[in-house]
């Protein structure tokens, strides 16, 4: 395991963007793994930049997200899906069809698990995997007490992690209850993986995931057996190592 220490949030998602762009470049078709939430939104802001600069193209990119609340159609504003778009596909030159999302709002969603499986699959695995960290040690939406073995799956939502994501919509009530997300065998099969933590906020869950015991009941902490990850964080979060 890497570690970049960094000074705040504008360097993490400096040295985020160097590393992905690295990526692109020196892959000829790079598979991402993205996340949504507030920490990879500077990220993306970068690589924008970097576009705008002709200084990269993701033409060649394909992108599977960790994953999608249950319920939400594509047109919700609150889908992780439109946060992508908003984000970061709509100003940047990748083909939409090349960009994966689970399907929250799928009918058959045990099926629609089994595809997004198949599909990362197909497209021959994750390159590089952005993930943010839970305050709880999620990675994606693998609460605690989710299975190491896990693959794509429907997750009830943690009361914490509702709360803790209703500041994106107008209420708590509006938070849906399930997600669908990759697992954490599922994550843990990516070549590499990025993660991001900013803030004191976190500065706890960050020196669990990497000091603490590994343990379902801190799905973080199994990336100490992964061979090649970086998490780059700035001093605020790395305050407790
Ligand atoms: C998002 C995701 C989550 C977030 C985590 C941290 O796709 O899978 O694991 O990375 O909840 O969220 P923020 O960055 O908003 O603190």
């Amino acid at each position: 395991m890497q570690l970049k220490t960094v000074e705040n949030y504008q360097d993490m998602s400096m040295v985020a963007c160097s590393i992905i762009m690295e990526k692109v470049k020196q892959l000829e078709s790079p598979v991402l793994g993205l996340a949504t939430g507030s920490t990879p939104e500077g990220l993306y802001k970068q690589l924008i930049e970097q576009y705008k600069q002709d200084n990269v193209s993701f033409q060649n990119v394909k992108t599977f997200n960790l994953d999608e609340y249950v319920g939400l159609t594509k047109q919700n504003k609150q889908s992780y899906d439109y946060y992508m778009r908003e984000n970061l596909f709509s100003h940047i030159d990748i083909d939409l069809a090349n960009t994966y999302l689970p399907n929250g709002a799928s009918a058959d969603l045990d099926q629609e698990c089994i595809d997004y499986e198949a599909r990362i699959k197909q497209a021959g695995g994750i390159d590089i995997q952005v993930l943010g960290i839970g305050l709880n040690g999620h990675i994606g939406f693998n609460e605690p007490g989710t299975n190491f073995s896990s693959r794509t799956h429907i997750i009830d939502l943690a009361e914490s992690t509702r709360t803790a994501n209703a500041r994106f919509f107008d209420s708590l009530e509006e938070v849906p209850e399930q997600a669908i997300t990759m697992g954490v065998d599922t994550i843990m099969d990516s070549k590499e993986i990025l993660l991001l933590v900013s803030g004191e906020k976190k500065a706890e869950a960050v020196s669990r995931m990497l000091e603490g015991e590994i343990s379902e009941e801190f799905p973080a902490s199994i990336l100490q057996k992964h061979p090649h990850v970086t998490v780059v964080g700035d001093k605020a979060a790395l305050s407790l190592l």
